[in-house]
This record gives C-alpha cells, structure tokens and sequence, in this order.
C-alpha cells in the first residue's frame, strides 16, 4: 500500500486506494522516489520532475469545424448529427442561430437517437389551436419553462368541457380530496383520468388520504441537528415534499433511545426536549394538506457505538456483517426499551403527528427480534413465533397506554430479510396477520438487508421497478388492513399499475422523491417528461456519516431547499460550459434559467459524458434516465450543444470534462499497451488495442464498471484492485452487484493488488506483502480515474462514481449562481 505522509514538494500524488481527487501530501515517495511499483511511480508523475504523460481532451478525436452556411457568419458549427422535424438529413446547427430556432420538442420517453438530434433543432409549431398562442408566449419564464414545447403543451391542451362533465361520483370525489391543491376543476379531472387508481382517495386507520401515493420514511442524514433537532433545513425539505400533492407523508426513522443511534445527527425522539422543533415540523408540513406519521427507530446490532456510547442491543449476540457481536438484551434491557418507544409515541402524538409507525425492517432492532436467523433467545421473547413477536406487540400495547387506544400505529415490515432461515415471505404473512389481529392500521412491505441481499435485492441499478409488489400482494392476500407497496416505483405510471391491479392499496415513493419532490404534481399535470429521474445510483445515501444531509446527483437542491433559489442574472453573458456530464449539465441547466445564454461543448464524449458512458455497462443502462431528462431540459431552455467551439467567443468558460486520465506507467508494458477505461467505453480502443486478455487496474466503480463491459463483450479479464474490496468507492449493493454481474461474465478479481512490472505482458504484482504472477495480458486497461481539470477556467470536474458526481454538481449549482 501507498503511505500518505507528508511531501516535502507539497504536490499531490495518488494513494490507489482512493479516486485521484484523495489528494497525498507525500512523501517518501515524492518525484525523486526510484520505486518501480506503478502506483509510487504514479506519485512521481504528478511532479514537474517527471515527463507529464496526460492524455487530455486532446486525445480525443475532433470533427472538423464547418461554418453556417444559413448565416454566413462564418462560426463554427455543431457538427454533431441532428435531423431535421421529419427526421431526416444531417442539419448542422450553428451558435449563432437564433434563440426562436431552437426551441425543442422532448419526447415523453426516452427519445431515439434521431428524435434526441431533432430536441436540439426543431422549432415551434405554429399556434394553430385556441390557447396555443398565449402558452407560446411564456416560454421564457422559469416557472413555465417545462411548457414552452408544442409537444408537452399538446399534453394539456383537452377541452374542459370533454373531462369535466364526466363526472362519476368516483371521479368527483377525487376532485373534492384534490382540491386545495388544483388549480382548476378540469386539471383535476384529467389527474384521475390519467392515474385513477392512484388519485382515489383511502382511508387509513381513521386518517383520509387524499390519494394512494405515500411518502416513504428516508432518513435526511445530517439535515437534523448534531442533537437529533428538527430544523429550518430539515422543515424545508419536507415542505417541498408536502406541498406536492401526496397522500400521507411518513418522516423518517426517529430514535427511541440513544442506544439505537445509527447515523451522525439521527432525528430524535428520544427526550420531551425534541417535542418542540417535531411539532414546528408537523405543523409545516400539515399546512400543505398531508396527515403525517413518524417513524419510531432503534438501530438495534446495527446502532453506531461510537455515536451510541454503548455496545449495540440485540436480541441475540449475533453480529450483522461489518459490525461487532452485540450485547444480548436483558429482560430490564427490553422494559426499557418497551418504554422507549411507548414514550417515544406519546412525544409524538403531542408533537401532533398523525400516528406512528413501527420500522421492523432493514437490519434494525425490531426486525432482529421477529427474525428466526437473528433471534436465538431461549425466553418468552424468542424460542417460537409467538416469542419473538412479543416484543414488538408489547411495544404496540405500551404505545396505545401512553398515546391513546386509537392512535394509528403502522409498520414497515418486509417480505424477506435476506438471511438463509430469517424471514421469508410465508413469515412475512404470519408477522402480517399478528400484527393486524394487534390493531394496527396499515403495513407497507419492504424487504431487510441481510447477507443475501447483494445476490438476492433488487434495490440497485437495474433491477427494474415496483420490485417488492409481489411481497405487497402477497401481504395483501392475508389481511384486510391498507397495505403499502415501496421499491423502486420511479413513475406514477408503475404506481397506477400496481394499484390498478390489486397487488397493493398504496405505493410509497423514497428516492424518486429525493429525485424530485414534484413528482406527483408534475405527473399528475402531464408534465411527466419533466420530472427528474431517479436512476437508481445510491448518491442520495452518500455522505452519511459526515452529516452532509441527502442530496441527489441529479437534483442538487435537494437538502438544499432553505437556500435561496437561483435569481435571474444581472447582466446576461455568454456560457461555455466544456464537457457534458453531469455537473455540466446542471451547470447549464442553471445557468440557463437565470437568463445567461449558455453553449454546451461535449467535448470528446458523447452528450452525457461519464454518465453517458456508464449507460453502456451492462445492467447501468438505466442511467441514461439521467442524460435524457438533461437533453430534454436544456432544449426547453435553448441551451446549445455543440461538439466543440473556442473558448474566445465567450464571457465564461467552465471546465466540467473528468480532466486527465492516470494513467500507471508499469516498466516493461510500453504506453501504447496502457488504454485509459474511458477510451474502452466510448468505443476509442479497438479489437486490435485490447486483444483478448484484458487486465483492468483501479480502485473504484469506475473500474469495475468497465471489467464488466468488456468481460460482456467477450473479452477475458482480470479486475486488480489495490484496496481489500473492489469498487471501494462505490454504494455496496451497486460495488456487490456489480461484482457478481462480472463473475457471471467470466471475469477474476484480485484485490490488495499492486503492480510493478511486466515481462511478456505477465504482471509482476504485489498482494498483501507477497510477490506473484497475472497474466499473460494483452493491454491494461487503466481506469484509476482522472487528474481533475486544472486550466485558468472555472472547474466542475465531470466524476464516475455518483457520489463524487453529486459534490461536483452541488458545486457546479452553487457555481451557475454566481456567474
Ligand atoms: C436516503 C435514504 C434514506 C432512507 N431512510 C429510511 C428510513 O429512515 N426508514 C426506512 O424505513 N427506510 C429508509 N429508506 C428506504 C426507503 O424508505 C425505501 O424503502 C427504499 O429506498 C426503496 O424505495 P425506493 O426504491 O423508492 O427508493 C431510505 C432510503 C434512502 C434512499
Ligand atoms: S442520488 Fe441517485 S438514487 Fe438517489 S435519488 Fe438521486 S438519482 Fe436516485
């Protein structure tokens, strides 16, 4: 391994355990250092001693320039292939060409190729129809901006008369429940048109829910305060959810006892002190309509020590994997423990919470306790079903005590935990029919994070939609409470269905939420196309344990919503931004609507950047959810995309590329056999470059991502990871998915590895202090990372792993404010 002590020539150099920007103050082995391994001799390149051996965007090939024909004006054009509105031909667009021009038409699902070209060249259609005209007209406005294409206003361009009068009892129901929230009658009706399972309303132990679609509990991560406080940050964020439109709002996991802590600033209901803040939070989000309910918390094995001071409760010493053995409950652990969440639901009621709701799932105490594989007690609280469901029906008589015998009580339960002899789904049933015989007044159905959760969940990127309904339904089948189906439901469309279709009465929406907190009342308007993604990436639980709050990739406002949004710019400039991955976009996005007249230069990547490229790995190709939603936005904004353009034509330049791949130098492998892992997924690096055996070398996702891409593509690889895991950078069901994706595909992981020399493309590798052999290869592929950007202009360096991507796009939003 790299040490990182400090360098006298105060440079930075790379530790392989981390992605390029884990900056070294090295050392031992600054520029003069004479080690041979790649990863020492990685450090001294980063000196000015050393010949630099970047391979920057000049690497990449470059269209020639062609000036506009149209204009005469003699600037260079996008050469990137656009069609024309039929379709047809290759229409060079120029910068130059009027705003009027370029105004888009996004497509309502992920455009093809040639309809993606025409978003950037086709022009408004004449308005023909009553009521076109005036739309057309506000184009220009930010709020209106999602309406300024032909194509989203056909969406709400119905006659009133055609909904309104059709009026079923059902229907006009619906409209009433709706109704502080529409704007008019005919808005509404076509709502319940378009998702009428979904917008009936249903009643949930005692509370009316003005729809089916239900807020699902996620915790802010440092939204809190050190203390556990609700906040003007956190309220913010849940207003932004609470005024959009949905049914039941459910606030996230809060403790009971400080054993339970999990997480840096958990929300707390632990104390009569956190009743204030949790009753201004209640408050806020009621102005918006929704009942709200609380979820009561204990870590349980899982609980943080550290954060807890004490060993973690269980009901059993069996240790969860990555955490210590925990301390078996003593039955005065369990009276205590009764107590705490009985009091827990008396704060909360006082707190005016609408009613609470037990988290008996992921890994956490009350899951522990019902789980065969997890509790091994020999007591009246384990030995037997009835045992172990002991504890949490305690908790609920303890609760009706303390906060009334009608107070509504929900659970998260799940349809397995994951462990080979926990809970499987016939369990799941039995816990199911308990727990309504106990009173409560609805179930949602999620599922634990036990061992086989890497092989078996379907949580992760690309495992598809509405993934738990099945559990849903089947909890359905044997009870008659409201039951709430959660996993991955990204669209109302996929809501509707699992409605529709009886597998469940509710759908619980988490990070498509986090994604955009307008989801509902975009969709329920038709504006469906303008809604930010969630493509699955787990950004959104980055940052936990350093209290960063939540955040996402693609929504960088996000945790964020107390600030003060982007105000239009004083004085309009021309924008470049160079590169189009994510931060990029965003960069663009914000820009654009505070009135700066932006271009954006893919500059050597196709539009997307990273992400585009991450699109191309088997399984990621979701993602591309992402660069679709930018396309669409930034042609409602007439941002330009080009394939390059000087820098000279501008008033700001923004550096947004990923910046300079690292590339090892391995003695004995020539250069030319060193291929940087984004050349492989943007198609740069041929047959011929590669051969048949492959040895891919770096640390993160982004490595691991293209050993899976090319063992797909048939090639025989070997992932050399210099840390314990592969993909160490990246959320460890997308790393553990991954994993097993490229095993199925044939490919070799060695971990702890470094690399020092080749002979005969055999890899002299270092792993954990002993020497071996790899190989024969016919390449390395280096997908380490990237030295960032470091040109005169503002920087906002494109990233692989979505975490890293999400600090560079909240920097590049905070950045687009400024400029
Ligand atoms: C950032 C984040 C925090 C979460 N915190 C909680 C929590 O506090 N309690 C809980 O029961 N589930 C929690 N979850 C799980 C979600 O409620 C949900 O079950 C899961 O994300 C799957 O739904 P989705 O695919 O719609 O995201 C959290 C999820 C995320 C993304
Ligand atoms: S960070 Fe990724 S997973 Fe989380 S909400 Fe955003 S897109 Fe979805």
């Amino acid at each position: 391994m790299t040490d990182r002590s400090d360098a006298p020539c105060g440079r930075a150099r790379w530790s392989p355990r981390r992605q390029p920007s884990a900056w070294c103050t090295a050392s031992a082995t600054c520029p003069t250092s004479s080690a041979s391994s790649w990863a020492t001799t990685r450090r001294a390149r980063r000196c000015s001693t050393t010949r630099s051996t970047r391979t920057g965007a000049s690497t990449s090939p470059k269209r020639p320039r062609r000036s506009c024909r149209a204009t005469s004006c003699g600037r260079a054009m996008c050469s990137r292939p656009s069609t024309t509105p039929t379709g047809r031909g290759r229409t060079p667009s120029c910068p130059a060409t009027s705003v009027a021009e370029r105004t888009c038409s996004p497509g309502p699902t992920r455009p093809t190729p040639s309809s993606r070209s025409a978003a950037r060249t086709c022009r408004p259609r004449p308005a023909s129809r009553p009521g076109r005209a005036a739309r057309s007209t506000a184009v220009t406005t930010e709020a209106s901006s999602t309406r300024c294409c032909w194509a989203s206003l056909c969406c709400h361009w119905r006659p009133s008369s055609a909904t309104v009068g059709a009026g079923s009892a059902d229907r006009q129901r619906t409209a009433r429940a709706h109704g502080a929230q529409a704007e008019s009658g005919a808005s509404v009706i076509t709502a319940a048109e378009r998702y009428p399972a979904l917008t009936r309303p249903i009643t949930v132990g005692g509370l009316v829910l003005r729809n089916r679609m239900v807020m699902s509990p996620m915790t802010t991560y440092g939204l809190p305060d050190a203390d556990g406080s609700s906040n003007e940050r956190h309220r913010a964020y849940y207003e932004a959810r609470a005024r959009s439109g949905l049914g039941l709002i459910r606030v996230e996991s809060a403790m009971v006892h400080l054993s339970g802590k999990s997480w840096p600033h958990h929300l707390a209901v632990d104390d009569d002190r956190c009743i204030p803040e949790l009753a201004r939070l209640v408050r806020t989000i009621k102005r918006h309509g929704p009942p709200v309910v609380l979820q009561l918390h204990h870590g349980g094995r899982v609980a943080v020590e550290a954060l807890s001071g004490t060993r973690p409760l269980a009901p059993s010493p069996l240790a969860a994997s990555g955490h210590s053995v925990p301390m078996e409950m003593t039955l005065q652990d369990i009276e205590e423990m009764v107590e705490a969440f009985g009091q827990a639901a008396r704060r909360a009621r006082e707190a005016g919470f609408d009613g609470v709701e037990l988290h008996i799932g992921t890994a956490y105490l009350l899951l522990s306790f019902i789980s065969p594989a997890q509790n091994i007690r020999q007591d009246e609280y384990g030995r037997d079903f009835a045992g172990r469901m002991r504890f949490p029906l305690r908790i609920v008589d303890r609760i009706r005590e303390l906060a009334g015998r009608e107070y509504p009580i929900g659970a998260r339960i799940v349809g397995s935990d994951y462990h080979d002899g926990g809970v499987d789904l016939s369990y799941g049933q039995q816990v199911a029919r308990r727990l309504e015989t106990a009173g409560l007044a609805y179930l949602d159905v999620s599922a634990g994070i036990g061992p086989n959760a890497i092989r078996d969940s379907p949580l992760t990127i690309g495992g598809g939609q509405g993934v738990f309904a099945d559990f849903a339904a089947a909890v359905k089948s044997v009870v008659t409470i409201p039951v709430m189906s959660v996993g991955r439901y990204y669209s109302l469309a996929t809501a509707e269905e699992a409605v529709a279709s009886g597998k469940t009465d509710l759908v619980a929406f988490a990070r498509a939420l986090i994604a955009d907190p307008e989801l509902v009342t975009k969709s329920l308007r038709g504006e469906e196309t303008t809604v930010v993604p969630c493509i699955g990436c787990q950004a959104c639980h980055g940052g936990m344990t350093q209290a960063l709050g939540v955040s996402c990739v693609l929504n960088p406002a996000t945790g964020h919503e107390h600030e003060a949004g982007p105000r239009a710019a004083a004085e309009p400039r021309r924008v470049l931004v160079r590169g189009s991955g994510v931060p990029g976009l965003e960069l663009a996005r914000v820009a654009a609507r505070r009135g700066h007249d932006v271009t954006v230069a893919a500059a050597g990547l196709p539009f997307g950047g990273l992400l585009a490229l991450r699109a191309r790995v088997p399984g990621a190709e979701e993602v591309a959810r992402g660069t679709d939603y930018f396309e669409r936005t930034l042609a409602t904004l007439r941002v330009r995309i080009v394939d390059d353009v000087p820098a000279e034509r501008f008033d700001v330049t923004v550096d947004a590329r990923p910046g300079s791949p690292i590339l090892p130098e391995i003695p004995g492998v020539s250069p030319a056999k060193i291929i940087p892992g984004e050349h492989v997924l943007a198609g740069r690096a041929g047959n011929e470059d590669l051969g048949e055996r492959v040895a891919v070398v770096g640390p993160g996702i982004f490595a691991g991502e293209t050993a899976l891409y090319l063992a797909a593509a048939g090639k025989d690889v070997t992932l050399l990871a210099a840390g314990e895991q592969p993909m160490e950078d990246a959320h460890g069901l997308i790393a553990g998915t991954t994993a097993l994706r490229f095993a199925a595909q044939g490919g070799r992981v060695i971990t702890s590895a470094t690399v020092h020399a080749a002979t005969d493309g055999v890899l002299d590798i270092e792993v954990g202090g002993e020497h071996r052999q790899a190989g024969p290869f016919d390449c390395i592929v280096a997908a380490i990372g990237w030295d960032p950007p470091d040109g005169p202009e503002y920087v906002v360096a494109d990233a692989w792993d979505a975490f890293a991507a999400r600090l560079q796009v909240l920097k590049a939003t905070r950045l687009a404010r400024k400029i």
